[in-house]
């Protein structure tokens, strides 16, 4: 199969005209280098694409740039011996959209070292369902479990629960046999978090404390929230469990004390997807598409859009209104 000398992009400019982003016509060589090209066929949109195409966070390290953190398609070429044309593969992070153009586009061009071949089990619709949100749940619970977390500690409690990471936080965490509280301020999707794994629903506001340790009401966590949603969480964490950190919906910041460490031996891990190791990606697809595969894809997926409706989603989900995943078909 050849490549259109143009095909359409979703691209973030930042010049002398100012911060702009939207569809226009590319070629293969206006793209970064890489040694696999893909016709893509699915995308996702997750928290960063819409803090990087409306320019609230800075994402890009350079410009212009092809937006999309997130990629899966069928190789259309490659010059690294590992693919060859037909082949289904997918990237989540890895710089895409970050120093290097992203998945926005209707071709891709990508580093064969991070190109992950589908696994059996997934297809590519599935895997961009899941994308960087559910790679960073899986991540998550990996994290979790390498430091000996437990059903027996608890309940894990996840927050900005009926967002794309909380969603599938909620039925990986319960498919791996936790019981799940989904932290929400929308409670009027309780029934759709009780669908998708969550045993209950708590309002944004139940865990609110200032003081530096509470009653341990859960085994651990993860937070994609920050601030006072995350420190009150840790306060509340059983004897040894754990709270992954991954999210800054409501802020980057974190004020709280040593005492849930230090008296109650509670661990704060990161969950820093973009950048995670070859071997640690592979296992956590390999994962995805077996034990951890959530079995609500298809609730979780909400809404599917194309490229040209990108700038419609964005605003919304940066004002906290996201339920599920939303699917970009290319
Ligand atoms: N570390 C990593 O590798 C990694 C990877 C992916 C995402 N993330 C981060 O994780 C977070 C979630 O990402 P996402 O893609 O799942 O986003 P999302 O789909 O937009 O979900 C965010 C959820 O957070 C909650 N929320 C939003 N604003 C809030 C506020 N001011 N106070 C409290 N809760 C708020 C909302 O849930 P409720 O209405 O249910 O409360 C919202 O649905 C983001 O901060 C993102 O940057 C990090």
């Amino acid at each position: 199969m050849t490549v259109p000398a143009a095909f359409n992009a979703f691209r973030i400019h930042n010049d002398d005209a100012g911060y702009r982003s939207g569809i226009e016509a590319v070629s293969i060589d206006d793209l970064a280098p890489g040694e696999v090209v893909i016709k893509s066929a699915y995308s996702s949109i997750n928290f960063k694409d819409a803090l990087a195409g409306t320019g609230e966070g800075k994402i890009l390290r350079k410009f212009p740039l092809v937006g999309g953190i997130d990629v899966a398609g069928h190789v259309v070429a490659s010059s690294d011996a590992k693919f060859k044309e037909g082949d289904a593969v997918l990237v989540t992070g890895c710089g895409l959209s970050e120093v290097r153009d992203g998945g926005y586009s209707e071709y891709a061009r990508l580093e064969a070292k991070w190109a992950i071949p589908l696994p059996a089990g997934l297809s590519l619709r599935e895997s961009m369902v899941l994308g960087t949100a559910g790679f960073t749940a899986a991540l998550a619970l990996f994290r979790l479990l390498e430091n000996r977390q437990a059903p027996e500690l608890g309940p894990l409690a996840v927050t900005g629960a009926s967002g794309g990471v909380g969603s599938l936080a909620l039925d990986i965490f319960s498919r791996a046999g936790f019981e799940v509280h989904a932290i929400s301020g929308k409670a009027d999707q309780a029934d759709y978090l009780k669908s998708i794994g969550a045993s209950q629903v708590l309002g944004r506001d139940a865990l609110a404390t200032t003081r530096p340790m509470e009653s341990a009401r859960f085994g651990g966590g993860l937070d994609n929230v920050g601030g006072p949603m995350l420190a009150s969480l840790l306060a509340q964490t059983a004897p040894y469990g754990n709270v992954a950190t991954a999210g800054l919906a409501a802020t980057h910041e974190l004020d709280t004390t040593v005492m849930p460490f230090i008296i109650r031996g509670a661990s704060l891990l990161g969950v820093a997807s973009a950048g995670t190791a070859r071997a640690i990606r592979d296992e956590i697809w390999q994962r995805l598409a077996s034990d951890w595969k959530p079995a609500h894809l298809d609730r979780i997926c909400t809404r599917e859009v194309a490229l040209s409706e990108l700038p419609q989603v964005f605003p919304a989900m940066l004002a906290g209104g996201s339920l599920g995943r939303t699917l970009v078909v290319i």
